[in-house]
């Protein structure tokens, strides 16, 4: 069996499964139909108690989709959710694994949800292939794609196998100006809990959600800090989420010239 890094550098893509707890994924669900529930009544409409999906159209007649997309996911992000879900033990050693223990991952994020009524030329929500480095994620990073609500019949993406070897695919309008006549497509097979992680390079789209439920999801960006921007990702906001011994050495000494102020007071020396 391929290891997850022979995956990712044959494939372009690897899922790493049952790596978040079902308990933090319900926890995060719950609070997201709170802020619905909270950003209704504040328009002065009436919420519907524990209905995520009811709760996101009704708000969705008001305010357009992109607007509901960035609140959510800025409330996940100021209520600590993003860094509890990179602290699950299985997704953190495997990206440990990956790219090393100096984790960060991108803070302005957008959530992305699916639901039924979108069209397929709604083109900002239902992505025709294409791959993140266009939008400028960089070489170096890994891009993930978080289920946090996702059932059966939904759909999830679907990625071109081994695409990520083909280079920079040359595109117009978001989308490839023209591909190989022989390729391989796959639809993820992904559940609630488990995560995909592509490269900067594989192209994929969105796979339309026919459900009555709607689908979220997390595309969120993660990249050792250390290591060179190969792309745009310095114009965006990284947070850093676990660091290597040696950092935690350069934070407890506290500065570059690692003067040790912090942990020693030498005001008394013993001749040695
Ligand atoms: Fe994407």
């Amino acid at each position: 069996m391929k290891t997850i890094t022979e995956k990712i550098n044959d494939d372009g893509y690897a899922i790493i499964n049952n790596c978040i707890n079902k308990k933090l994924l319900g926890k995060i669900n719950k609070s997201i139909n709170e802020k619905l529930k909270e950003i209704i009544k504040k328009s002065g409409q009436k919420p519907i108690s524990n209905n995520l999906t009811k709760n996101f159209l009704k708000l969705k007649k008001q305010i357009n989709q992109y607007e509901i997309q960035k609140m959510l996911s800025k409330h996940l992000f100021e209520k600590n959710f993003i860094d509890e879900i990179f602290k699950q033990d299985k997704l953190q050693s495997n990206l440990i694994h990956l790219i090393g223990p100096d984790l960060s991952y991108m803070s302005d994020f957008e959530m992305a949800i699916n639901e039924k009524s979108l069209k397929n030329d709604d083109y900002y929500f239902v992505k025709k292939y294409h791959q993140e480095f266009w939008s400028g994620m960089g070489l170096e990073a890994l891009q993930l794609w978080i289920p946090l609500n996702l059932k059966k019949g939904m759909g999830t993406i679907e990625i071109i196998k081994s695409s990520h070897k083909w280079g920079h695919v040359p595109n117009r309008n978001r989308e490839p100006i023209e591909l190989p006549t022989n390729y391989k497509e796959i639809k993820l097979s992904i559940s609630n809990g488990s995560v995909a992680v592509l490269s900067a390079l594989t192209l994929h789209r969105t796979i339309k959600n026919n459900h009555n439920e709607i689908r979220v999801a997390l595309p969120i960006t993660v990249k050792n800090f250390y290591y060179p921007n190969m792309g745009n990702s310095d114009l965006n906001h990284f947070k850093k989420v676990n660091f290597s011994v040696f950092s935690n050495l350069r934070k407890v000494l506290g500065n570059p010239n690692l003067t040790p102020y912090r942990i020693f007071h030498p005001t008394k020396t013993k001749k040695i």
